[in-house]
């Protein structure tokens, strides 16, 4: 067996076992399987062979020269070259890749290399092009794909990179893709000759259209190997590594070809020699362009395409790729083959030609067929034939459509590839406040990925003013007063566009001076409460009498301020805009969020939470400050805090500024206020229940006047003063509690609740007259010479077949009634009414009223208007009566009778007896009554 060696101009060492080359570079022969040869590998590796003693060098087990992100640097025999790429691939199911290195310099800046994350890549692509992908991929066959790989592996079935197979094998590639590129003059087919070994690199070219000088690979390895691979008679078909990434190629040449697709990027498709040998027809291939200063902006790798031994139908491999290009071919797959799984995997140091590119540069990509451990483990064997993979390109295919998307999608410039510019405002500083007549400089950069320095194409303008001039920097004397959003926009030279924007406010020049009593916001002190949303916004304290607002700002006075009837509130102001809210209005009390005696006006809302002034203006117009004169009105007078308002939730630059705020003051003087903050209305007690009752009362002018207040109930009278009264004896019934306050002026005002007091007995009224009159009394009004109402114990009179006065009581030994007679005829009602009355009860629950009762009447008839009985109830307290029992000018028989009657909840009963005897003729005639009583 021979060896030789070949000293590369890219300064990198290949080593490969070959018998037929000892002939060609026969001068390499002084080389021997001992010498030492520089190489990086994986780190795992590197302990791998550090632990064999096979391995050693020198006698001694294998040193690192230095290492770097998991690469070492190391010197190993270079007989053990080819026993390191079978080792790793069998004890660990993946690839054993390493760099060969001329010097032990060359190796440790190759770490240097590892470690560097290669540059992002310069142009991004869009996914946009989904009409062409569709038919270029509905165009892809994968029975063409599956063709071309059991041609290669079985017409080349060794087509290891010095064997006349390996170089045939790629000849018959050439004329293949030469073949499908028929008629197409701006794609072109050649040979890329290697020195030291006979099998070239195939290259088709698809000359761009609009952008040529921007290069994308799309690359796979023809040769092959497999152990005694440099016998050429032995097999190593390699149908999935990698006659199935040359058949991918193939078959979307073909499509792009039949689909008449026109890249706007040039396109390049590359069958590599030599890659199981070290990547050494990519590695020729990458530092060629590299030295010729070509464009490459993306390289994708297909090598091993065809083994479906996973679930996950892609891994993209990580190591040695570009991860933007990795993350642009995952969304490829997402958006036109959402149907499968991928994922990202790492196949270890330089497994595969895409590393050749990335050490290079050169942005690159990796799509394999399985997660790493689930690839095809036939491969690098004579096994590595169609059968492994079923003897189907349908996992192949999957690729092929990734390769027609990338070609497509990258390939195309057309709302695509272009990186829009970026603009930046550098001055000046958002929400600037400037003066009208300022010079206002404006400032921005911009950038492009494709055209570089765009700044002096910035073009502005002014939400207010429209345009403002183009250029990096523009200086401006007239932006009109009021807000302004001011953008920069710059676009690129295939028309995309950004801009940036900056709010700024031009005030106008500081006018007269406010008249005087105008508010001072530099002196006034100034508590800012958050809003209902949360946010606070800034208040900004202009010079002397004005108060800016933006964002969302709620502020209020730390002072109250007095506010009459006849009050004018004055002020200056500019800024509403649309929909959002400004105010300036009252509250009377620390809270803001409570609907209760407060006003604002709006910039265009309205106001719902009580009185309101309408004021729908719209001032932004001129931008100018509008004066505002408004009466305050009766409903806000007291002591009051100011409050200032600007909601702006949509941050739509809606600044409120108030100036030359005064409040005028009528000298009228303001009636106090009255709230009863216990018990509430409606309040039930019991009963001798303890009833604390509290108050508030203030007054513009002499303050908090709650100690003066006075309280009284419509039942029980005075109840005491103060702003807290106890009262624990209120009358069972129904109240009407008014809590009422005079100012010094002598304007007064009262609030009152409504209270029951549930009585403790079922009755409200038990009169049986035993213990005297219990307040009945014989009425003013009455008009009989004798006979007036007594309390006692009558004694049965009759005359003329009539009981004219009954024997006894209801019950009981007294009653009330018309007199004590001796003998009939003696004391009875003359020569009138007699007319009794009770006392007024209150009755705070729905009663029952009973009462006895009699009538004795001797004679008919005699005197019609004149004689009569009445017995009467009242509930309002005797205005008005309506008659329970009655009798006219007829004989009655005196006798105990009851009469009932319903009394409704919350009245005040009165009874009342008339017993009458007219004047023209002398008639008998008694009554009494006995046992009121007034029960629920
Ligand atoms: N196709 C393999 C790489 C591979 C194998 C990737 C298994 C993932 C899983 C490639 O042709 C190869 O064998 N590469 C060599 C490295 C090269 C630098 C000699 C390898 O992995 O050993
Ligand atoms: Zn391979």
């Amino acid at each position: 067996m021979a060896r030789w060696v070949r000293w590369g101009g890219s300064k990198v060492v290949w080593i490969v076992l070959s018998a037929a080359m000892l002939t060609v570079l026969a001068w390499t022969s002084s080389a021997t399987d001992d010498e030492g040869l520089w190489i990086t590998v994986d780190r795992e590796v590197f302990e791998e062979l550090r632990g064999r003693t096979e391995f050693s060098f020198d006698h001694r087990p294998l040193q690192a020269a230095g290492e770097r992100a998991g690469v070492v640097a190391t010197q190993l025999r270079k007989g053990d070259i080819d026993r390191l790429s079978a080792l790793i691939h069998r004890k660990y199911h993946r690839c054993g890749g390493f760099l060969v290195h001329g010097s032990r310099a060359e190796a440790l800046e190759t770490l240097q290399r590892a470690a560097r994350i290669a540059a992002p890549a310069a142009v991004t692509f869009d996914v946009d092009q989904s009409a062409t992908v569709q038919a270029l991929a509905g165009r892809l066959d994968a029975s063409l794909i599956l063709d071309t790989i059991t041609q290669l592996s079985t017409s080349f079935p060794n087509r290891y990179y010095v064997h006349p197979a390996g170089r045939d094998a790629a000849l018959w590639i050439r004329d293949r893709w030469q073949a499908a590129a028929q008629g197409r003059s701006d794609v072109q087919v050649e040979l890329f000759d290697h020195a030291g070994y006979s099998q070239p690199s195939v290259i088709l070219t698809f000359e761009g259209a609009t952008r040529p000088d921007e290069v994308l690979v799309l690359g796979a390895h023809l040769d092959s190997t497999a152990p005694g691979t440099s016998n050429p008679n032995f097999s190593a078909p390699g149908a999935d590594d990698d006659a199935s990434g040359i058949a991918v190629l193939g078959e979307v040449i073909r499509a792009a070809v039949a689909e008449g697709f026109v890249p706007d990027r040039t396109l390049k498709f590359m069958g590599y020699a030599a890659e199981e040998v070290g990547l050494r027809g990519s590695q020729d291939i990458a530092a060629s362009f590299r030295a010729a200063g070509t464009n490459v902006v993306g390289v994708v790798q297909l090598d091993m395409t065809a083994f479906n031994g996973s679930a996950t139908d892609v891994a993209l491999l990580t190591r040695f790729t570009d991860s933007d290009l990795t993350n642009f071919l995952g969304q490829l797959l997402d958006t036109y083959q959402p149907s499968l799984q991928w994922t990202t995997d790492d196949c270890g140091y330089a497994c595969s030609d895409h590393a050749s590119w990335f050490n290079e540069g050169f942005p690159t990509a990796f799509p394999f067929e399985a997660p790493l451990g689930q690839h095809n483990l036939d491969i690098h064997t004579t096994a590595d034939t169609v059968s492994t993979f079923g003897g189907t390109a349908s996992h192949a295919l999957k690729f092929a459509r990734l390769a027609a998307a990338f070609i497509v999608e990258a390939g195309l410039v057309s709302g695509g590839g272009n990186a829009p510019p970026q603009v930046t405002i550098s001055s000046p500083a958002g929400g600037a406040v400037f003066t009208v007549g300022d010079a206002v400089t404006l400032v921005a950069s911009a950038s492009d990925a494709e055209d570089g320095d765009l700044s002096p194409a910035v073009s502005w303008s002014s939400s207010r003013d429209g345009a403002l001039g183009s250029g990096a920097s523009v200086t401006t004397s007239s932006l009109s007063i009021g807000s302004h959003l001011v953008t920069a926009t710059v676009s690129d030279s295939a028309g995309a566009s950004d801009s940036a924007t900056v709010s700024l406010t031009v005030d106008p020049a500081p006018g007269p001076g406010c008249p005087a009593g105008s508010l001072d916001f530099s002196s006034l002190a100034l508590a800012s409460y958050s809003n209902q949303n949360g946010s606070n916004g800034t208040q900004v304290l202009e010079a002397g009498a004005a108060l800016r607002l933006t964002g969302n700002t709620w502020v209020r006075s730390t002072s109250r301020f007095t506010v009459d009837s006849g009050s004018v509130l004055e002020f200056e102001f500019r800024g509403a805009v649309q929909g959002e809210i400004h105010a300036l209005g009252f509250d009377d009390n620390d809270s803001l969020n409570d609907a209760a005696r407060h006003f604002q006006f709006w910039g265009t809302q309205n106001w719902t939470g009580g009185g309101r002034i309408d004021f729908n203006p719209k001032y932004g117009g001129s931008g100018d400050y509008r004066t505002f004169s408004i009466p305050v009105g009766q409903s806000y007078t007291g002591s009051m805090y100011l409050v200032f308002t600007n909601d702006d939730d949509a941050a739509s630059a809606a600044d409120a500024t108030f100036r030359c705020v005064r409040l005028t003051s009528s000298g009228a003087n303001a009636a106090p206020t009255v709230t009863i903050t216990a018990p509430a209305a409606g309040a039930s007690f019991d009963e001798g229940e303890t009833v604390v009752f509290t108050g508030s009362a203030s007054d513009a002018e002499d303050g908090d006047l709650a100690p003066s207040l006075s309280w009284s109930s419509s039942l029980d009278g005075a109840l005491g003063s103060g702003a807290s009264v106890t009262a624990s004896a209120l009358s069972s019934g129904a109240h009407l509690v008014t809590a009422s306050v005079t100012d010094s002026a002598g304007a007064s005002a009262s609030d009152s609740v409504s209270l029951t007091v549930v009585g403790s007995s079922a009755c409200s009224v038990e009169e049986g007259f035993e213990n005297g009159a219990g307040g009945w009394l014989n009425d003013g009004a009455s008009t009989c010479a004798t006979g007036s109402f007594v309390i006692g114990n009558p004694g049965q009179r009759s005359g003329g077949g009539v009981i004219t006065q009954v024997g006894g009581s209801n019950s009981g030994s007294a009653s009330a009634f018309t007199a004590f007679n001796s003998s009939l005829g003696n004391a009875d009602v003359d020569r009138g009414n007699c007319i009794f009355v009770s006392p007024s009860w209150s009755v705070g629950e729905a009663s029952t009223l009973s009462v006895a009762y009699w009538h004795g009447q001797r004679d008919s008839g005699d005197d019609p208007s004149g004689d009569f009985f009445r017995l009467e109830l009242s509930t309002d307290g005797g205005g008005t009566w309506s008659a329970l029992a009655s009798n006219g000018d007829s004989a009655s028989n005196a006798a105990w009778a009851t009469v009932t009657s319903p009394v409704p909840a919350g009245s005040t009963v009165r009874l009342r007896v008339q017993c009458s005897d007219g004047t023209s003729a002398g008639d008998i005639v008694e009554c009494g009554i006995d046992d009121v009583s007034i029960c629920r």
